[in-house]
């Protein structure tokens, strides 16, 4: 009981102080960004405190706080909601009502969560998923995959394939009305990086090349090359996503190596051999003048880890490493940005990669945006931000598709 108190007033106290942490000004609703930082700040601490102890993983509290979220699929008197499943990979579908005489475009939704985090079960993701199949009449799939640190790279990235080819399969697209010549992959966060390999793999694949029109990214993370990019440095500490719980996380996805988390973290990973990858990411070449000025590009330092990881080496983990001819392969492509978010330069980059490389791109960059507004975007905590960029990306697609 004295334990449980002594734990309560500790988390107000924390709560008193991260509230008046600071945060960037152009900020809409910056209260409820102040609680939304405090509580995931607290989280973080607490998540390292229990580890240490010993009672629970890191990630595990992140868990619990996503599944909170999580939702039953509930048809509306628009759209047939369904949770079934592709060849046993998870999927929730939803399904215009409406009749109509001619086929409807399909989008396929990756969810975001650093690859241990998330499923389409989320009430975020639901609705915005929802919102996507009204608005544009279209049939929308999204796939949950296996997670990290359970299951480890390239599983989620196998099973993201495995579901966008047993859509594209003729009798399934015929089974759900859908027009095979308008069918977009979209995601946020790490479901960004996820659908920006897919997409480059499946142009790989002469069987399945051109078969998607486009791919949409949300602020995505692109890259675990060079984690000292210039966004990496300005919001280093959020707001929402700090550098230390984005690199603590999506670290799981190669392996359970605190080793490889803390050479990561000191961005001191690569491998010997890899310098030629950096040019690839080099933000002194592909940021645009503004962001780069005020600071200074420093070389990376090769060889510090013992332990060997190819992976982060893989265009498969980082797809902005890829080379120019793989890029050029590309189809018409999306890219929302968010000012104050570490992940900002990956985007950044690629829209340069993809331009200079003849890609098709729209960019928009949200000034006020930070990591993961589309998250907020329902209750407890609704951002008008998030409903913002949901709609710029809603309206890209029916532009688009
Ligand atoms: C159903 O569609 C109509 C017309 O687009 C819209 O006004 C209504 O809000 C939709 N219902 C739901 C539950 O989204
Ligand atoms: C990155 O770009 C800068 C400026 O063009 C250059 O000086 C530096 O050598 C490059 N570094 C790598 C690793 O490519
Ligand atoms: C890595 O190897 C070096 C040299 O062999 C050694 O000094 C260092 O302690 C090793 N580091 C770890 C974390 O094992």
């Amino acid at each position: 009981m004295r334990c449980k108190t002594l734990f309560l007033g500790l988390s107000c106290l924390l709560f008193a102080y991260y509230i008046y942490a600071p945060i960037p000004e152009n900020i809409e609703e910056p209260w409820k960004v102040r609680i939304i930082n405090a509580v995931m700040k607290i989280s973080s601490l607490m998540a390292t405190l229990f580890e240490n102890m010993g009672i629970m993983k890191f990630e595990d509290i992140f868990f619990g706080l996503m599944n909170l979220q999580n939702t039953k699929p509930v048809s509306d008197e628009n759209i047939t909601v369904i949770d079934t499943d592709f060849g046993g990979i998870p999927v929730r579908l939803f399904l215009p009502k409406k009749k109509s005489d001619r086929l409807r475009p399909a989008v396929i939704n990756i969810h975001g969560g650093a690859f241990c985090l998330g499923s389409y079960k989320m009430l975020c993701y639901d609705s915005l998923n929802r919102l996507t199949a009204n608005r544009l009449d279209a049939v929308v799939i999204a796939p949950d995959y296996r997670l990290a640190p359970q299951y480890l790279f390239p599983a989620a990235l196998e099973d993201c394939i495995f579901v966008v080819k047993f859509f594209l399969q003729e009798t399934v697209l015929e089974k759900y009305g859908v027009d095979p010549s308008r069918i977009c992959i979209s995601g946020d966060s790490s479901g960004g990086t996820l659908v920006a390999t897919v997409t480059q793999l499946l142009q790989d694949d002469p069987e399945y090349k051109n078969k998607l029109k486009a791919q949409a990214l949300l602020y995505p993370g692109l890259q675990a090359i060079d984690t000292m990019t210039p966004s990496y440095q300005e919001y280093e500490h959020g707001p929402f996503l700090s550098r230390k719980m984005a690199i603590k996380l999506s670290c799981l996805y190669i392996a359970e190596d605190e080793e490889l988390t803390k050479a990561i973290l000191r961005n001191e990973h690569m491998p010997e051999g890899s310098r030629h990858l950096f040019k690839r990411v080099n933000w002194s070449d592909f940021l645009p003048e503004k962001y780069r000025m005020i600071h200074v590009y420093k070389e990376p330092i090769f060889g510090k880890l013992n332990t060997s990881y190819p992976e982060l080496t893989y265009s498969k983990v980082s797809p902005l490493i890829a080379s120019d001819s793989q890029l050029q392969r590309l189809p018409l492509t999306y890219i929302l940005t968010c000012e104050h978010d570490i992940l900002r330069d990956d985007g950044l980059i690629y829209v340069t990669r993809l331009r200079n490389a003849g890609v098709p791109v729209t960019h928009d960059h949200v000034e006020d945006g930070i990591h993961g507004a589309v998250s907020f975007a329902t209750a407890p905590v609704y951002l008008n931000l998030g409903s913002r960029i949901k709609d710029k990306y809603i309206s890209w697609l029916e532009e688009s598709l």
